[in-house]
């Protein structure tokens, strides 16, 4: 049986009657140590992102307020999953190709990262990207 491409975590919840807290920890929801944190927010109308792999960088994808689906492919399989809590991460491995789409107007998607931003680690031509994944 091959592995799914979606991989979604649990992340801790630490709620009580004040509210929400939820937790990511090396050890804990995190596989690896963390090295950059950035969210997308404020995503206009029909816009989609991503349209891209990375070589070698590891993210933990967390919906931290409202919705976006995560569309994941290896070059032969397409998987998608809608994210919209925050006690679900979805871990995205070297080598497969992302889009972000249906990004709902008060979403803020938090990405946490094992390396800082590379540009030289990013693919972001699809055709490219096919035949390199054969
Ligand atoms: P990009 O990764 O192309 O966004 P997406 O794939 O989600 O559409 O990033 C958009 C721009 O922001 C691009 O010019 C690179 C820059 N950027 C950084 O400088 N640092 C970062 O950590 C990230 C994620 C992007």
């Amino acid at each position: 049986m091959t592995a799914p491409l979606v991989q979604l975590v649990d992340i801790p919840q630490h709620g009580d009657a004040r509210g929400g807290l939820s937790v990511a920890e090396l050890g804990g929801a995190l596989p690896f140590l963390v090295r950059r944190v950035y969210w997308i927010h404020g995503t206009k109308p029909g816009v989609s992102r991503g349209f891209h792999a990375h070589k070698e960088l590891r993210q933990f994808c967390v919906c931290v307020a409202g919705s976006v689906r995560m569309s994941l492919f290896d070059g032969r399989r397409e998987e998608s999953v809608v994210l919209d809590s925050s006690a679900k991460g979805l871990l995205i491995g070297p080598g497969l190709w992302r889009e972000i789409h249906d990004f709902s107007s008060d979403s803020v998607l938090m990405v946490l990262a094992d390396a800082e931003y590379d540009e030289s680690d990013y693919i972001r031509d699809r055709e490219q990207y096919i035949r390199n994944a054969r």
